[in-house]
């Protein structure tokens, strides 16, 4: 390997971790605010030692072809990697990783913010203020969906949805969950959730919170009929991946009163959003804003800085998805 690690990053990071990646490696940052075009993606990746990817790109076979032999690892940006083929890149022993943990509590945060606001028509009541509309208070004015000592519903209880469900407990708030596996006890003595089936979960939630991966199984696992099984006061928040909601479906349901109302921060053609969204005063958008403080991304920079020059070194780096791709 030359003396300097040719990196790519493709798209700007913090300072303090892309100073310190660039004391040690020959670093080009894509600069373009709205990402790089895959075309030309596939063009500046050969001959990179490491490229830090971010979600909206994938990394596939023919990324990875693109990219060559030089190639040892692709840091993403994210805890979430289903932009990343990890069997391809397995398979072109390229080590893999992703940024968990730093970014817990600050994705349960956004998720309760999301809660919230939809419950309590926050952003309408914003616009209905902006709009400069002639009010006065009053008895029936603008009347939300309490959340606390109600029941939320968890679907993907990994480290984000425990960390939401610690916050639900703060809120007085009854906890279950919808998981592949059943938590091991101590997690649900903590967290005081109790496991239940999906449709048996949307019949008695009155706040739905989604964390579950983007997987083939998952993908629009919120579809008409989880809607319809849902409560027409619920709230349902989606902080995970867009596609785990048909937001055609969402959009229907919305309009019909079959749910009261969603906090989205991700969405299925993203950054694309469902025009009828757009204009629903019960639906709560932001643009994937999940991570997105100082600290945490400083934090997530940290992780991916740590995984490159672990990487470079020949050692395991400390977030690595692949352990196949460094001998098991
Ligand atoms: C992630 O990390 O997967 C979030 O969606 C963005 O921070």
């Amino acid at each position: 390997m030359p003396d300097r690690p040719n990196v790519l990053v493709t798209r700007p990071i913090m300072e303090a971790p892309l100073a310190r990646l660039q004391e040690r490696c020959d670093v080009t940052v894509h600069e373009n605010e709205f990402g790089i075009p895959r075309e030309e993606l596939l063009q500046v990746i050969s001959g990179r030692d490491a490229i830090v990817t971010m979600l909206t790109e994938q990394v596939d076979a023919g990324f990875l072809a693109a990219a060559g032999s030089q190639l040892k690892i692709v840091a993403n940006h994210a805890v979430g990697f289903d932009n990343v083929d990890i069997a391809a890149c397995t398979e072109a022993g390229v080590l893999a990783t992703n940024t968990p943990d730093v970014l817990t509590e600050t994705t349960a945060d956004t998720a309760f913010a999301l809660i919230m606001a939809a419950a309590r028509r926050v952003g309408e009541g914003e616009r209905f203020l902006r709009a400069g509309t002639p009010w006065i208070w009053g008895p029936l004015m603008m009347l939300g969906q309490d959340v606390h000592h109600k029941t939320i519903g968890i679907v993907g209880f990994g480290r984000i949805g425990q960390a939401v469900a610690r916050r639900a407990r703060g809120f007085g708030m009854r906890v279950v969950y919808s998981d592949a596996v059943q938590l091991p006890s101590e997690v649900e003595r903590e967290t005081g959730a109790e496991r239940l089936d999906l449709p048996d979960l949307l019949a008695q939630a009155d706040v739905v919170s989604i964390h579950t991966n983007l997987t083939p199984e998952t993908r629009h696992l919120f579809d008409a009929e989880a809607f319809r099984t849902m409560k027409p006061t619920a709230v349902i928040v989606n902080t995970s991946r867009g596609p785990v909601i048909d937001e055609s479906a969402l959009a229907d349901a919305l309009e019909a009163g079959e749910i009261f109302a969603a906090g989205l921060d991700v969405f299925e053609r993203e950054p694309e959003v469902e025009g009828r969204l757009l204009k629903l005063e019960n639906a709560v958008v932001i643009p994937h804003l999940g991570s997105a403080t100082v600290d945490t991304r400083n934090a997530m920079g940290e992780v991916v800085v740590d995984n490159v020059f672990a990487a470079l070194d020949g050692e395991r780096p400390p977030t690595l998805l692949n352990p196949d791709a460094f001998g098991g």
